[in-house]
Order: structure tokens, then sequence, then C-alpha cells
């Protein structure tokens, strides 16, 4: 079970995360964000225990077993524009890559735009979309879900998924 007042402690961040929703399931914490009009503070994070309906790149399922994976989005209003997307889609990825390597030294591999990758085989990904007004981007959510105890992963992939649990043979 998450604990939230432990996780606000350890935060030090300026707005990243200060506004934080936990949910036990939602179809897919992207579409929670870039839809629902009760969220918009900046820097706001969904986590949800479970997405009945979550989804990867290319119009992908992402299939992630209930309470064991990680699954959240964040939200961003602020300074946003092509450019500045492509900046957060690389600056998410890395950060993603190098907490897994860091907290666990495991050799990570990026996989340019957003594939996290431990020996060849996937073990977190990134969703990075966007509405906008007229011409001008209102909001970026970004997706992050990483595979964190599952033990197994049935069906086909096109990269292999792993977990860190797999990762250390637990
Ligand atoms: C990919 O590798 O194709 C990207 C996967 C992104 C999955 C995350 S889980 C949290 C967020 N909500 C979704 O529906 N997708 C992203």
């Amino acid at each position: 079970m998450f604990n939230i007042e432990e996780f606000d402690i350890k935060l030090d961040t300026e707005f990243l995360g200060r506004n934080f929703i936990y949910c036990d399931e939602v179809d897919s914490t992207n579409s929670v964000l870039l839809t629902s009009k009760d969220f918009n503070q900046n820097g706001t994070v969904l986590l949800a225990e479970f997405q009945s309906k979550g989804r990867g790149r290319k119009d992908r399922e992402w299939i992630s077993s209930s309470g064991q994976n990680l699954t959240f989005s964040i939200l961003l209003k602020e300074g946003l524009n092509e450019n500045t997307i492509n900046l957060i889609n690389f600056g998410a990825s890395l950060a993603v890559a190098q907490a897994i390597e860091n907290l666990f030294q495991l050799d990570v591999e990026l996989k340019w735009p957003n594939d996290v990758l431990v020996g060849k085989k996937k073990i977190a990904g990134i969703l990075l979309e966007s509405t906008s007004k007229g011409n001008k981007i209102n909001k970026v959510v970004v997706g992050i879900g990483v595979n964190v105890n599952q033990p197994n992963f049935p069906g086909k992939f096109e990269i292999q998924p792993t977990s860190i649990r797999r990762e250390f043979k637990l």
C-alpha cells in the first residue's frame, strides 16, 4: 500500500508531485489527466494501482498486474511548446532510466524515444500525450509505467518485458 505522507516528506521538488492523487483503479492515468477538469495544478501526479485500459505507444496496450508495478502520470501545464515537449520526453526517459540504475544497480539502456531496457528487455515505458487549444499546447501528460514486482508476462510482445523483481531473480 502506498504511503502518501511518507512520499510527501521525501519529495524535494518545486512543483512535481506536490499535488498527488492515489487511486485503486482508473482506465488510464494518462486519460484521466488529459480529460479531467478537476486536475489543473501544474505537476499533479496521478498514480493508480490498476489500469483497466492502460496504453502504450503506437496504440498498444500497457498491461500491468494490479498492485505490482508503478503506473502513473504527471500533468504539465507551463512552458509548453514543440521544443520543450521533446526535452520533457527525453528528460522523463532519462530520469526513469537513472532511477532504476541508481536504486537497483541494474545496467539500464535507453532505446530512443522512450523504451527503458535491461538486458534488451523492457522494464519501463514512457508515453507523452498532449492537448492543444488553437495552436497552443495547453497540457502535456507524461505517463510512466515501470515493471517492479510482476513475476511473469504472458503474451506476445515486440520487446520482451521484464521487471525489477525478475532481474533480481526473486
Ligand atoms: C510504451 O512503452 O509504449 C509506453 C507505456 C506507458 C505506460 C504508462 S502506465 C501509466 C500511463 N498510463 C497509460 O495508460 N500509459 C502510461
